[in-house]
């Protein structure tokens, strides 16, 4: 079975193609520098983009890999969460190939398959134990299996990306600033500046980060670290700065972590996803977490941890694997609201090839 994947939640437009339980291929057009201009995400730019670049990434897709575009059984496509109108644009081309090619078409959770990169290419382990640390989201998951997740928690105001891409913002970073910060963070040491590991002291898996942002940014404004990221004298002070906030947003996510697991002792892996997944003190975090309770964990390998298509890919070949589908009425849903649950079950003639 060969599924076509198509991401358009944000700012990336993106298409693969993973068949016999790889990756086949995947091309990607990042709005990154666009949207740079204006320090954010700006909704209808990033629409429009999609909508002038999918049909030309396809074609381009399907040359670079000599598929010829029969030899696709299914399409899957990012529903949500996201922003409205560039779901709009990704769900109407995905309806498009669906009915012109007479081929079954399948809504995925954006948010789960951010976690199922973590296993691309490999039999998902479950349950599981899911953190999604992205731009937009921040949500624990108890993974049942790949149609079947269940919220434990999330942030209840920034995502951690969205804190690493403000005060990075605030230290004078391009957006995202997410893994130039890391990257500084290399050469600095964590324990130069006292910053909150907020939201603690409760006994909830829910995580809070407009604390830890307010209170970088205020450590900033008085080490006098605005914009420093364009000035070299102040290299080392920022490189600083950098590893302590990187050890606060890890030993944050840790704390969190680690409760999930005592009260999830059953699960088998620990899947770590999203942007920040590739945060280099994050990922030594929960490494060590895993080998504190003797379970496996995997992380998306770095290319696949920020938004692609790849993920979309997977998430809708394991499912279409197991006969589900959309039909065309298939709801676009925005950032704030639930996903349903209302995956169909093929009938006989309807399965993918
Ligand atoms: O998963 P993603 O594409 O976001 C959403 O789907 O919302 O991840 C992008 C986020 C940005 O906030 C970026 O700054 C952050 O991930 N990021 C990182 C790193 N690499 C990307 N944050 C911390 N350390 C990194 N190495
Ligand atoms: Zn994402």
């Amino acid at each position: 079975m060969l599924c076509l994947g198509i991401e358009t939640s944000c700012d990336e437009t993106a298409l693969a193609l993973v068949g016999g339980g790889r990756l086949v291929g995947e091309i990607v057009a990042s709005q990154a520098r666009l949207h740079a201009i204006f320090g954010g995400v700006v909704p209808e730019l990033a629409s429009r983009e999609h909508y002038r670049l999918l049909p030309a990434l396809l074609d381009a897709l399907l040359e670079e890999n000599s598929i010829d575009i029969k030899a696709i059984d299914c399409v899957a496509v990012a529903r949500g969460p996201g922003l409205l109108g560039s779901l709009l644009v990704g769900t109407a081309f995905a309806k498009g190939l669906s009915l012109g090619l007479g081929i079954p078409l399948l809504g995925v959770n954006h948010l789960h398959a951010h976690l199922l990169a973590a296993c691309l290419g490999r039999e998902p382990v479950f349950p599981a134990l899911g953190l999604i640390i992205s731009g937009g989201h921040t949500n624990f998951y108890r993974m049942e299996a790949s149609d079947k997740f269940l919220p434990l928690g999330r942030s209840l105001d920034d995502a951690a990306g969205e804190a690493f891409d403000k005060v990075g913002h605030a230290l004078g970073f391009s957006y995202p600033a997410g893994q130039m910060l890391d990257k500084l963070a290399q050469d600095g040491d964590a324990s130069a500046c006292a910053l909150p590991r907020p939201y603690l002291d409760n006994d909830n898996l829910d995580f809070s980060f407009s604390g830890l942002k307010t209170a970088a940014v205020t450590a900033i404004a008085e080490l006098g670290l605005e914009g420093a990221a364009q000035a070299p004298q102040k290299r080392g002070r920022l490189a600083d700065f950098c590893a302590s906030f990187n050890l606060a947003m890890s030993d944050t996510l840790a704390v969190k972590f680690r409760r999930a697991i005592l009260r999830n002792p059953d699960v088998e892996c620990l899947y770590a996803a999203g942007g920040v997944a590739a945060n280099s003190s994050c990922r030594k975090a929960f490494l060590q977490l895993a080998a504190d309770f003797g379970k496996r964990i995997a992380f998306p390998d770095p290319t696949h941890c920020t938004d692609n298509a790849a993920m979309i890919a997977w998430n809708g070949y394991l499912l279409a694997s197991q006969g589900f589908y959309h039909l065309l009425d298939l709801e676009t849903i925005p950032r704030g609201r639930p996903i349903p649950d209302d995956m169909l079950t093929s009938l006989p003639d309807a399965a993918p090839k």
